[in-house]
């Protein structure tokens, strides 16, 4: 009996060895020590970071995985929970909403993973460990300086759009964008045509979270390019003639800018409209070419990418990674490491993105 039982310890520390030595986990899955869980695979950016992280992985020596969580807190979740289970020391993540991620980057946490909040921060937690982003207020403050750098004359009708209030950088985008057309809209050279909440808040040069967050509840595209279409047209079906004419609209993305041209280039008594993006997507360089959308914040995945792996491995290596400054996200200051942006029209596209080798100009018609 004894013997037995000792029989079969012998046998099972002999399969955790094998298993071990396999890099097996208890699902029996192999090992990953980076987890990447990206927010969706429905808007270009993200298959593009997914594209990005798997070049610059290929000669890696450690190994990654890349999940999507489709727009979904429960999904993203799950995907955490499965990376858990497979070992990773490391979780890469861009949250699909940032105060709701907060429980699966503490379920990280628990199991000693260091966490690394990728483009958007997770708030209202202790469990972020690292922050890689790109300046997020320069790139509304860019998207706003090229309105006012075009604005002819004054009362300019301005139509505002913003991201989704779940995404701790529409706050930021606008934030940034705010503190330059602020002036503006009080100097007379623009007048605000779709938002009462930015109406009553237009003699304030600095918004709190609150007052942003009212703004954005009312202008919101939720990231989504059929809302932003939907509220343009209500906008535009709402809007007299004094608020048509030249026009100068802020759009907070690539997506969101084309649906909102479109809607802008099909109303006959708009004669001219200027509209920003950001994220440089291929769809909105041919836009730019093509005249139908203004300019674009060219935001280089390569770069965000480089510090995410760069911190990964670091931390892989027992290194404490580099920072350049700190964000806070209502709980902690996070370590942060940011990357600049570079803004984009029709002038500079060639040099920016195709000599830069970022695409390639077989990708576009039209370029000269
Ligand atoms: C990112 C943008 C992106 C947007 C919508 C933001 O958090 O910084 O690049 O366009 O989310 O996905």
């Amino acid at each position: 009996m004894i013997k037995k039982f000792k029989g079969l310890t012998f046998l099972s520390i002999l399969m955790v060895f094998a298993l071990v030595a396999a890099g097996c986990n208890n699902d029996g899955g192999s090992s990953v020590d980076v987890g990447i869980v990206l927010p969706t695979k429905d808007e270009p950016r993200w298959v593009q970071d997914e594209q990005r992280f798997k070049d610059a992985l290929a000669d890696s020596d450690y190994s990654t995985e890349i999940l999507f969580s489709q727009g979904s807190s429960a999904k993203e979740k799950e995907n955490v929970e499965a990376l858990l289970n497979k070992g990773i020391k490391v979780l890469i993540i861009t949250p699909h909403d940032g105060a709701a991620a907060a429980s699966a980057v503490e379920a990280a946490k628990k199991e000693g993973v260091t966490v690394i909040a990728y483009d958007r921060l997770i708030t209202d937690t202790d469990a972020v460990d690292y922050y890689v982003t790109f300046d997020s207020l320069a790139v509304g403050a860019a998207q706003a300086q090229y309105l006012v750098d075009n604005a002819q004359g004054s009362d300019v009708p301005l139509y505002l759009y913003a991201g989704a209030a779940s995404d701790n950088n529409a706050f930021l985008f606008f934030e940034g964008a705010w503190k330059v057309l602020q002036p503006k809209i009080a100097d007379g050279t623009f007048k605000i045509a779709n938002s009462s909440e930015a109406e009553g808040l237009k003699d304030s040069a600095e918004l709190s979270r609150d007052q942003l967050g009212k703004i954005i509840g009312q202008v919101t595209t939720n990231w989504d390019a059929n809302d932003a279409k939907n509220k343009a047209q209500t906008h535009l079906t709402a809007a007299g003639d004094d608020l048509k004419g030249d026009v100068a609209v802020l759009a907070p993305n690539d997506g969101t800018a084309r649906s909102i041209a479109d809607v802008f280039a099909s109303d006959s008594v708009i004669s001219s409209y200027f509209v920003t993006g950001q994220d440089a997507e291929k769809a909105s360089i041919q836009y730019i070419i093509d005249g139908k959308q203004s300019m674009t914040v060219f935001k280089d995945v390569r770069a965000l990418v480089k510090d995410a792996m760069g911190m990964a491995v670091e931390i892989l290596d027992g290194n404490t990674p580099e920072t350049t400054g700190s964000y806070d996200n209502g709980s902690v200051e996070v370590k942060a490491k940011q990357t600049d942006v570079i803004v984009v029209n029709e002038d500079n596209v060639k040099s920016e993105l195709i000599d830069s080798e970022y695409y390639e100009a077989s990708e576009f018609t039209g370029l000269e």
